[in-house]
């Protein structure tokens, strides 16, 4: 259970502030008991950038499913080095993935939406799970204009799907290129696959570049409907 409760007023008033407010508001706020999840996409890299200015003692977490590109490693470690960070890194439960491994081999999740959601339930949802169990908020690298299940996200909610912790999204309303923009600006380092075609990167089975004018998460899980891409980490419950 939160230690805090907020009304929908008081998470309605946050969406004036500015993504580094927003940040320095969270550590102020709950101090320890929030951190940001980071997969160390472009918009991640970014929040990490406001992180160092605005929050720097913040936490910074990252689920490692055991799946992750080569490239996802290396920004990781040049991000570490950067800012001089210390990275939490979660990995799933050691016992269940050797039974899903031996039960169904290594690309099960391209079998079936069953089949991809259990693979995303093990590496990612539950080891999330056991992270925010001991926040009171999270923060994300979410932004609306990535996806159709996220044009509604507010800047600050309640996750109803994770006990009803609060969750943060400072760079909700950022477009792709003031992202790029802040990149570029501030000499953030970024995933390399950027550069090869991946707007979206997740793990490396389940992500392939995008042809020009295709949508942004195209790559993602692309034998499935836009309608079901999200693994479970920003569910929508009311
Ligand atoms: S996903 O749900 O489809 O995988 P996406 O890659 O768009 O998510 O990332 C959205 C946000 O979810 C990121 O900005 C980050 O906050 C969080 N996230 C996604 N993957 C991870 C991960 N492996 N570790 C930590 N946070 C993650
Ligand atoms: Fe498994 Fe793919 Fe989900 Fe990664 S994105 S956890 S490999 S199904």
């Amino acid at each position: 259970m939160p230690t805090r409760t907020f009304t929908n007023e008081e998470l309605a008033a946050l969406e004036s502030k500015s993504a580094g407010e927003l940040l320095a508001w969270a550590y102020q706020t709950f101090g320890d008991r929030v951190a940001f999840a980071s997969s160390f996409g472009l918009e991640d890299v970014v929040v990490i950038d406001l992180i160092a200015r605005y929050a720097p003692k913040l936490r910074i977490f990252t689920l490692d499913t055991g799946r992750l590109h080569e490239e996802t490693y290396d920004v990781m470690e040049r991000v570490r080095q950067k800012y001089g960070l210390a990275i939490e890194t979660t990995f799933p439960d050691q016992a269940k993935i050797e039974q899903l491994e031996r039960a169904k081999g290594y690309y099960s999740m391209r079998v079936s939406i069953e089949n991809r959601k259990e693979c995303c339930n093990i590496r990612k949802v539950e080891p999330l799970k056991r992270v925010l169990s001991g926040v009171d908020a999270w923060i994300t690298g979410l932004r609306r204009e990535q996806a159709v299940t996220r044009t509604d996200t507010p800047k600050a909610e309640i996750d109803l799907g994770f006990g009803g912790i609060v969750k943060l999204n400072p760079i909700i309303d950022w477009s792709l290129d003031q992202t790029w923009a802040h990149v570029r600006a501030n000499d953030v380092p970024y995933n390399q696959l950027h550069e090869r075609g991946f707007p979206s990167i997740g793990c490396s089975p389940c992500t392939r570049a995008v042809a020009e004018g295709e949508d942004i998460r195209a790559g993602r899980w692309w034998w499935e409907n836009p309608e079901q891409k999200e693994c479970g980490l920003h569910v929508k419950k009311v």
